[in-house]
């Protein structure tokens, strides 16, 4: 399998300092921001949109931003978080009309394109869009919020959809997202994810632990990931 990459989510981050919040889980070793944005529609929570996403850009972070969107409707602002400097674009299947559209509009914009399944959502709607994908999100919680536990039948999930993408023999990244902690993520890599969003494991843990530095966190994150994979 690929490499595992950490992708820290800023919806736990100090937003009143956001630009140094990010240098510092990078510098620690972070591989992928991510970027949640949430509209009061689709979940029940306002976050933020391609203005912090370019200031981030403005700011100097050169990292991959993974724009996780829990938006509807979707087609409109891809272009707008293109502009901004999204690396990927995610979105859950449920907000857009034509989710075959949605995915060629994000790689016609020239990003990364990614669906999202929530807990109860099938994987479904992959069976004929697999081609069109580079990154297949399963939640385990319900969007919304951090700080969630993880829902366990997530992992049933995980490699039911690893082993679609073997089975098409394709280049697709496989995330997880939410209630991911060191002390789950483990059998989370076992079940087959190989990119690890994590909010309040990072941001909060890491913050008591000492306010400017994630080193330990994610340190004891990749520790777990290398357990897993020996
Ligand atoms: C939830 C968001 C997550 C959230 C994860 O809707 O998509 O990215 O920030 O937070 P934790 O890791 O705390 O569950
Ligand atoms: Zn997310």
């Amino acid at each position: 399998m690929t490499d595992n990459l950490i992708a820290p989510s800023i919806l736990s981050a100090d937003f009143a300092r956001l630009g140094e919040e990010v240098d510092n889980v990078l510098a620690a070793g972070a591989d992928i921001v991510h970027f949640d944005v949430m509209d009061n529609h689709f979940v029940p929570n306002l976050t933020i949109g391609p203005l912090v996403c370019a200031a981030l850009r403005k700011h100097g972070v050169t990292a991959p931003i993974d724009v996780h969107l829990m938006i509807s409707p979707v087609d409109r602002i891809i272009a707008d978080f293109a502009e901004a400097g999204a690396s990927y674009i995610t979105f859950h299947p449920e907000a857009s009309d034509h989710v075959d559209r949605t995915l060629q509009l994000i790689r016609d914009q020239g990003c990364r394109a990614g669906l999202v399944f929530n807990p109860a959502t099938p994987l479904d709607y992959l069976e004929y869009v697999m081609d069109k994908v580079d990154l297949v999100l399963l939640m385990s919680v319900n969007p919304g919020f951090s700080g969630q536990s993880f829902i366990s039948s997530t992992l049933e999930k995980l490699r039911q959809a690893r082993r679609l993408i073997e089975a098409a023999g394709l280049d697709i990244r496989l995330e997880i997202d939410g209630g991911v902690k060191v002390d789950n993520i483990g059998v989370i890599r076992a079940a087959g994810a190989d990119t690890f969003v994590a909010g309040s494991a990072i941001f909060s843990a890491g913050r008591d632990a000492d306010p400017n530095r994630y080193d330990t966190v994610i340190a004891a994150l990749r520790a777990e990931l290398a357990k897993a994979d020996s």
